[in-house]
């Protein structure tokens, strides 16, 4: 099979995990995240990434994708109940978690979330507002494939925000990492981003290149680092 880039530029050593790393994260795996995504450092987490993302989209049709337990959801919608909100995951297994959690917290009337793939993004042309997706991107099989379709689907002039760990954070990213976060749940994840296949902060960058979205900005927001992306509008 080709290698799609960036999936191409990785390090020999983490081309070699992601042949191994599920695209879609299976049950049993969707049981352990589901439960680790209720604790503390991932809660906070989901309320840095909810209000950026509303700096960039306060109203409107929301779609995040690789939605996992549905919490980043579920805290846009505490955020701002102007936002209509869609979710997305290739795992069968983790739309049931994020579906359980919704009807949890009373919101299944209020949130969607289904089964669907980034590559085939299961909605029409220019039907969101803002497209998001945190910690997904590093599973994804084929990138620009997916950067294609959230061009597709997201209305002109409107921002899609791709958010991920970069495997070289720098030290100082962490150090206030750790501050927020606690030092020794900032030192887990530092190793952790040794075992997947992570793009380097240069990786993410160029990865707009090869779509129609071209370029975008990046930077880092708490521990993740962002990709900024937007759809011109037609002239
Ligand atoms: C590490 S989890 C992150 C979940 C959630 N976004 C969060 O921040 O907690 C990655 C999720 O992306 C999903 N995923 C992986 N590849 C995908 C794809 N191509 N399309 C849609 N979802 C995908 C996985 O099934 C998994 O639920």
């Amino acid at each position: 099979m080709q290698l799609q880039p960036p999936v191409a530029r990785l390090s020999p050593f983490r081309r070699f995990i992601k042949r191994f790393h599920p695209e879609a994260i299976p049950w049993p795996g969707s049981v352990f995240y589901n439960k680790l995504s209720r604790t503390s450092i991932f809660q906070q987490n989901y309320k840095v990434l909810a209000r950026d993302i509303t700096g960039y989209c306060d109203a409107g049709r929301v779609l995040d994708i690789g939605t996992g337990p549905g919490w980043l959801l579920v805290r846009l919608y505490q955020l701002s109940p102007l936002l209509q909100l869609y979710g997305i995951d290739a795992s069968s297994s983790m739309v049931e978690k994020g579906l359980k959690n919704l009807s949890e917290q009373e919101l299944s009337g209020e949130i969607e979330i289904k089964t669907g793939s980034a590559d085939q993004i299961p909605y029409d042309d220019n039907f969101f507002d803002c497209v998001v997706s945190t910690g997904s991107l590093h599973h994804w099989k084929d990138p620009v494939a997916a950067l294609n379709e959230i061009y597709r689907v997201l209305r002109p002039g409107q921002y899609a925000l791709v958010y991920d760990i970069a495997s070289d954070t720098p030290k100082s990213v962490l150090r206030e990492g750790g501050r927020s976060f606690g030092r020794l749940r900032v030192l887990l994840l530092w190793i952790h981003a040794f075992m997947e296949p992570f793009y380097s902060q240069e990786q993410f960058s160029s990865l707009p290149a090869s779509t129609p979205f071209l370029h975008g900005s990046t930077e880092f927001v708490g521990v993740l680092y962002r990709l900024v992306l937007k759809k011109q509008l037609v002239a």
